[in-house]
């Protein structure tokens, strides 16, 4: 009978530790906005579900009046349940309506009618985060699209940069909460990981600035099942862990966890470890289950992504020089928009001399018999500066009465590594007004 007591009592102190681990955990991660979060676990171990988990208790906090609405931006890996035959991102019904974002020139069908539950969008490359809603969770088709790997990769540059940007210029809405199922795909640690070079260089472009993100209140939440598959750079800007069943190796920065990988492994699908951004970590904690459901259907993914979803340049620069070149980038028949583009030549140039800031104030200087365009890197700058060397600054033409003024390439650039600056020359085609 004592022995019967005893159990009772441990189990009713491990029971109130376990939930004042969870309100450490909501008090520091759920109702806080911008920290980054890296689920880690081998396949089948439950780390979707707890992704899921994760968009409950962030909601259920929002409902409670815990925390302000975080908006939250779902990217669809395109999995779906043979067994329960049903597609994998449907299960975010129960948390709320759904903003299903499909790439335009490919379709999504449902199998079965989800009503206002479901609504679905098609984007263009230049505006997916204009589609975002707050009220919604909003669902990204992309990989489900893609097959080619240089694709994969300068699309979601391109989408990460237009993040990047719209952040800094205070255009979207956070607090936001990014969830990347399989992180891994998107920052390789090596070159020799990568699937391509654009791909490795998206890693390094993640890396450059998680942190920020962070800063500006967007939070990643991510899973893999390899730690040390994902950049060493990026994986040590996730604050928080949460460990499923697990046997790899954690990396050097996480060694501690390395320790008890006898533990990890032993998790059941149900059960996972917060380490929390301390370093310290929680008893064996037991997650909710939520199931896919059979009245749900399928989702089924039409078309593919093809180099048309990209390809919207006017002219493709093949300079040997080092050039600045402005373009006009047609999105579609009425509508376009100006950059300046610098030659590869350039901006390898700007590598070697570590001008690598990925922002860019442009100035117009005194103009004579030239017009001389002066780009300054500074982290503070106006615009910003994709890894192509591309500078979108429509509004600096309209600013400067520059359109129709300038045309194609600079004639001249100086570099200027001390000021961190470069200036561009063009021949006016009529005079300034
Ligand atoms: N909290 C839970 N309670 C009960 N069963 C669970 C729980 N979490 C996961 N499972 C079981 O484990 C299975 C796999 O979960 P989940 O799909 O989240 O794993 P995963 O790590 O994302 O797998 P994959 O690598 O295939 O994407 C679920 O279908 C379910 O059967
Ligand atoms: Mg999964």
């Amino acid at each position: 009978m004592n022995e019967l007591f005893g159990d009772v009592k441990v189990e009713k102190e491990v029971e109130s530790r376990r939930a004042e681990w969870l309100r450490k955990f909501r008090r520091g991660f759920v109702y806080n906005f911008g920290q980054h979060m890296l689920i880690c676990g081998i396949t089948g171990s439950g780390k979707t579900q707890t992704m899921f988990w994760l968009v409950d208790e962030i909601r259920k906090a929002e409902e409670n009046g815990r925390k302000r609405q975080e908006t939250i931006v779902w990217f669809d890996t395109g999995k779906s349940d043979f067994i329960s035959r049903s597609t994998e991102f449907l299960v975010l019904k129960r948390f709320g309506n759904l903003n299903v974002l499909i790439p335009e020139g490919c379709d999504i069908k449902f199998e079965k009618d989800h009503g206002d539950a479901v609504k679905v969008q098609h984007f263009s490359i230049d505006n997916l985060w204009n589609k975002i809603e707050r009220r919604r969770i909003n669902v990204v088709c992309l990989e489900p699209f893609l097959r080619d790997e240089e694709l994969h990769g300068q699309i979601f540059t391109k989408i990460f940069d237009d993040l990047i940007m719209k952040a800094h210029n205070l255009e979207l809405k956070p607090p936001m909460a990014l969830f990347f199922d399989e992180f891994h795909n998107l920052c390789p640690p090596t070159e020799q990981d990568a699937l391509s070079r654009s791909h490795y260089r998206l890693g390094k472009r993640i890396q450059k600035n998680i942190e920020r993100l962070r800063s500006l209140g967007i939070r990643f939440i991510c899973s893999t099942h390899g730690m040390t598959k994902i950049r060493k750079g990026v994986r040590m800007s996730f604050q928080w862990r949460i460990i499923k069943r697990y046997i790899g190796d954690f990396g050097r920065e996480d060694n501690r966890l390395n320790d008890f990988t006898g533990f990890f492994r032993k998790l059941e699908n149900w059960e996972c470890v917060i380490v929390y951004p301390n370093g310290i970590f929680s008893d064996v904690l037991s997650l909710p289950f939520y199931p896919y459901n059979e009245e749900d259907g399928y989702a089924f993914y039409q078309g593919m992504i093809t180099e048309k979803f990209i390809k919207v340049y006017s002219e493709p620069i093949n300079n040997k020089e080092l050039v600045t070149n402005k373009q006009f980038i047609a999105v579609n028949l009425r509508k376009g928009y100006l950059l300046f583009e610098f030659s590869s030549p350039l901006i390898k140039k700007l590598d070697e001399l570590g001008i690598t800031e990925n922002r860019v104030s442009v100035r117009l200087l005194p103009i004579n018999s030239s017009i001389p365009i002066k780009f300054i890197f500074d982290e503070n700058g106006k615009y910003g500066f994709t890894e192509y060397g591309r500078i979108h600054c429509m509004e600096f033409f309209r600013e400067y009465n520059l359109i129709g003024v300038i045309k194609g390439r600079s004639f001249k650039v100086e570099i200027n590594p001390e000021e961190k600056s470069v200036t561009a020359y063009w021949k006016p085609l009529k005079p300034l007004s």
